[in-house]
């Protein structure tokens, strides 16, 4: 990796300022429902801890509270749970800069320290200087471990780079290590597994490892505009209209490169649109909902939900030979049972391969994480948007902001 890490500094003593991206989900009542994001932290903040520095500071945003105090996005209930998973008292404050936290910082007994939500101050998102300047002055050197937030150019991610010494954490170190080995360097046949809602959402990461992607397995949402592009009727189900050239045009050059692109065969289809809108439920509320599994063509009325048992088949069957695998985007609608079939035997398949099994954050890690098997996959991101657009092959501010080994 071409940034400094923690482990190329000297820590003892120092007051270190780690930003962490500690965006959990939580329940009504505020319970932390995955704390995957806080446990991935720990390298860090353990192996910070075993070097003895003066002061852990850490920060993160949770939410979006876009610049207010909200009580239901204060990290309280976060300090809590890492205090449990470091087993050593997390000494919460209620602001992140100021004269007071200052002095709160320095005069505090415990060495681990957490600031409230730093996107409470409308000045984080605008990567405001001051602001910026503020939280440098908490600490003498600062620390990115947030990999999920680091595709915004913020102030804790940014702007802070510009007035102290500035490295990555172990987190993104390993985030980056994975995903550039993936990206540059596969070990061949090197198959890309997309999914999710949109088209629009990919179309980035399909022109940027076209030229490197031995073969291209696409299901979800998505796959409905690529399969009107090929002429088929694909019912009510979601229809980019203004994509449609687009896919085509994606599906010629595929074709050109001589990268294969698998596209459903059969689908898993309803009638019920009311169900699909609410699908965050996990059952199936509404008892008139019909679902069946048609082929390639959907007939009017009828939504795609779910790639079908033949295309399950295909894909596995790919994927069988494949050294490398990058996963962004689910391949159906894995929150209802009914219609995570799909995702669910494809992420079994795979996670039996002996192969680099590489799965996007958001909606592919929660998931694989429904499915029970985050141990058996080679590296989960921890960002959903962020490792969006590593795979677009964009530079993500918060990592570009870091210090250069040379
Ligand atoms: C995420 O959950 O993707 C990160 O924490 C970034 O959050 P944001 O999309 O609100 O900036």
């Amino acid at each position: 990796m071409e940034k400094l890490t923690v482990r190329d500094i000297d820590l003892s003593e120092k007051k270190v300022l780690v930003r962490c991206d500690f965006n959990v989900p939580q329940d009504a009542n505020l319970n932390i429902t995955d704390d995957t994001r806080i446990r991935a932290s720990l390298p860090t903040i353990n192996y910070i801890l075993s070097r003895k520095p003066k002061k852990l500071i850490l920060i993160s945003h949770l939410g979006r509270p876009d610049g207010k105090v909200i009580p239901k996005y204060s990290l309280k209930p976060i300090a809590q749970r890492l205090k449990e998973l470091i087993n050593q008292e997390v000494k919460m404050l209620n602001d992140c800069i100021g004269a007071a936290i200052q002095k709160e910082i320095n005069q505090s007994q415990e060495s681990v320290i957490l600031l409230e939500n730093l996107r409470f101050h409308p000045e984080e998102e605008q990567n405001e200087p001051n602001f910026s300047k503020s939280l440098a002055t908490l600490a003498d050197i600062f620390v990115n471990d947030a990999f999920g937030t680091a595709h915004r150019a913020h102030a804790s991610t940014e702007g802070v780079t510009h007035y102290l010494t500035s490295v990555a954490g172990l987190l993104l170190e390993r985030e980056i290590s994975y995903l550039s080995q993936a990206m540059e360097n596969p070990q061949k046949p090197f198959a890309l597994i997309l999914g999710g809602a949109k088209v629009s959402d990919k179309i980035g990461v399909i022109l940027n490892l076209l030229p490197k992607a031995d073969e291209i397995l696409i299901g979800g949402g998505m796959s409905y505009t690529f399969l009107r592009a090929q002429g088929k009727q694909i019912g009510n189900s979601k229809l980019e209209k203004d994509k449609l050239d687009t896919a085509k045009a994606i599906l010629e050059k595929a074709r050109k490169q001589k990268v294969k692109i698998f596209l459903p065969v059969d689908n898993v289809i309803t009638d019920t649109i009311d169900t699909i809108s609410n699908s965050r439920t996990q059952e199936l509320k509404n008892s008139r909902t019909h679902i069946k599994t048609v082929g390639e063509n959907i007939p009017d009325g009828w939504i795609g939900v779910d790639i079908g048992p033949k295309t399950i088949k295909n894909y596995c069957a790919a994927l069988k030979k494949a050294k490398t695998i990058i996963w962004n985007g689910p391949l159906g609608i894995f929150e209802l049972d009914a219609f995570a079939n799909g995702s669910k035997k494809v992420a079994g398949f795979i996670s039996q391969l002996k192969v680099v099994t590489i799965i996007g954050g958001g909606d592919t890690a929660a998931a694989i994480a429904k499915f029970h098997l985050e141990s058996k996959m080679t590296h989960i991101s921890t960002g959903g948007g962020a490792s969006l657009e590593f795979l677009e092959g964009k530079t993500l501010p918060g990592i570009a902001a870091l210090a250069d080994k040379k």
